[in-house]
């Protein structure tokens, strides 16, 4: 099954790359993975330009604040490496409070309102130890507030084949409901099999002019007092340190990374953005964009594909792995023309719900030992669920044969971020047809038909709800249902 996505700050998409898959990188196959990215999103133009050139989908150029997200479609999975330049150490100077420090924000604006299954998202090393953990302590805080297990990793890119000594926190949130598992991916490189940088660079003595250091920069670097820090030029047996957003501007003089072509005549230079394109393990045919410095800060900025492929494969068996258990998979649907015939009239008619009207489970006046169904409310039907007015409730096409028709009782709306509250009867369950309410609808689109009536607020406030088939139907029982009054959360296996 491909799981839906949404990229938020998706750059040029190395990110993006490495979670779709089906691209080669050093002669290795990354096999294409289980999604599919339903929007992205990036307020850099230039970076939307690339993006949009590498992907059929494309990508919105939008600032993230501006965004409505009920406008974008609901995803399972969101990945967002949020801007990470106010948090890292190369700048440990910066204002960890400004606007674009706070961008997490709108990561946990995301979950509040589109509440994915998974999340992922990347950050600097720095961010770890920064204001001694409290930053990180607090963005994760405020990831679990909105539902979800959260964990981090620090990845090194160099375990995975990748000739660069990049070091990121991954984030990764699993939605509390779902009782679900993620394992990070296993190393696939160990110290002293590292990918030298010589795997990426053809040639030191390139022609281009433009990429070598002048003679001025070279003296300059050598008369410098501290030059402990400078003129890093990089061994090609090893993997080389990090290419960062800043690669556009490398002089000798500054932290990044460079080439030594030829000792004797002192002639250095920096990569070419294709150089550094493969340094962060893009493909080959992964397009730049046109204009150089672009390149460099988008490369710069990136998620090595390859390791994002690591993790989204991580991420794919967890998916799988998770929905096998979640019974997705066995759970068969019911037959509408059987059930028409095994029920030509109503499937159940319960002529006494009248008496149990307004009763709670501790007046006495409900029957703990009946089922009770409970059932998704579809997003444009909520208000009349809110204010307790719902009189007919219509199922979607599928619906699982597991579910005891026969018994079918009371019922429980289940609304979607919120959880399970009010307590309804069902009067009459019964085949119909979506027509009923659509006239342009087919005769035979068959739907499950339950005419209900508001009996009671069941609990206090709404309780999460851990459904198992298609989280979605599910009946149990009114007694277990108190059990789940102390527990806080409706969980049925
Ligand atoms: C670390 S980069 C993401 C790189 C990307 N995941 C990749 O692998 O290529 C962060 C991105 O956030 C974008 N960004 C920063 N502030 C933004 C905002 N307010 N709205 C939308 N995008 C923003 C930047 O343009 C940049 O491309």
């Amino acid at each position: 099954m491909v799981s839906k996505v949404a990229s938020l700050f998706c750059g040029c998409g190395g990110s993006d790359l490495g979670l779709l898959g089906g691209f080669n990188y050093l002669g290795k196959d990354y096999k294409k993975l289980d999604f599919e990215i339903v929007y992205a999103l990036d307020f850099d133009k230039y970076a939307v330009d690339t993006y949009n050139k590498n992907f059929v989908h494309k990508a919105e150029c939008a600032d993230i604040c501006d965004v409505d997200f009920s406008n974008i479609p609901d995803v399972d999975v969101m990945i967002g490496g949020f801007p990470c330049q106010s948090f890292s150490t190369v700048n440990p100077t910066k204002d960890t409070n400004d606007a674009r420090a706070n961008l997490y924000k709108q990561i946990v604006r995301f979950l509040k309102e589109k509440q994915p299954k998974y999340f992922v998202c990347e950050n600097v090393k720095g961010l770890m130890t920064l204001q001694k953990g409290a930053i990180i302590t607090k963005i994760l805080d405020e990831f679990r507030a909105m539902g979800y297990n959260v964990r981090y990793k620090l990845i090194k890119a160099v375990e995975y084949g990748i000739p660069q000594r990049r070091e990121r926190v991954i984030i990764v949130g699993i939605r509390k409901d779902l009782d679900y598992t993620f394992e990070y991916p296993k190393a696939t490189t160990h110290e002293g099999n590292y990918t030298p940088l010589s795997a990426v660079i053809d040639e030191l003595a390139i022609p281009e002019s433009k990429y070598y250091f002048s003679e001025r920069a070279v003296q300059g670097v050598k008369n410098a007092k501290n030059n402990m820090k400078r003129g890093l030029w990089q061994d090609l047996s090893t993997p080389c340190l990090t290419v960062t957003a800043h690669l556009a501007k490398t002089s000798m003089n500054s932290r990044d990374p460079i080439l030594l072509v030829d000792a004797t005549k002192e002639l250095y230079r920096r990569f070419t953005p294709r150089e550094a394109a493969r340094i962060q393990s893009f493909p080959d045919n992964f397009l730049l964009n046109d204009s150089e410095p672009k390149s460099y800060k988008q490369i710069g900025n990136a998620i090595p594909p390859v390791l994002m492929w690591h993790i989204s494969e991580a991420l794919q068996d967890a998916i799988k792995a998770n929905d096998k258990k979640a019974n997705v998979e066995t759970v068969h649907l019911i037959n509408f023309e059987e059930i028409i015939k095994k029920y030509p009239k109503d499937i159940v008619e319960n002529k006494d719900y009248a008496t149990t009207k307004g009763y709670t489970s501790l007046d006495g006046g409900l029957d703990l030992t009946k089922n009770v169904l409970i059932s998704l409310v579809k997003a444009d039907n909520i208000d009349q669920y809110l204010d307790r007015s719902a009189k007919v409730y219509y199922t979607g096409k599928k619906f699982p044969s597991t579910i005891a028709l026969n018994k079918l009782y009371y019922f429980m709306p289940y609304i979607k971020r919120k959880g399970v509250r009010d307590l309804y009867i069902i009067r009459i369950a019964r085949v119909g047809t979506k027509k009923e309410v659509h006239p342009e609808c087919d005769d035979n689109d068959f739907r499950l038909v339950f005419e209900i009536e508001y009996v009671c607020q069941y609990f206090d406030d709404y309780l999460p709800v851990h459904l198992d088939i298609w989280r979605a139907f599910k009946d149990t029982t009114m007694s277990y249902l108190e059990k789940c009054k102390k527990e806080k959360l409706v969980a049925i296996e």
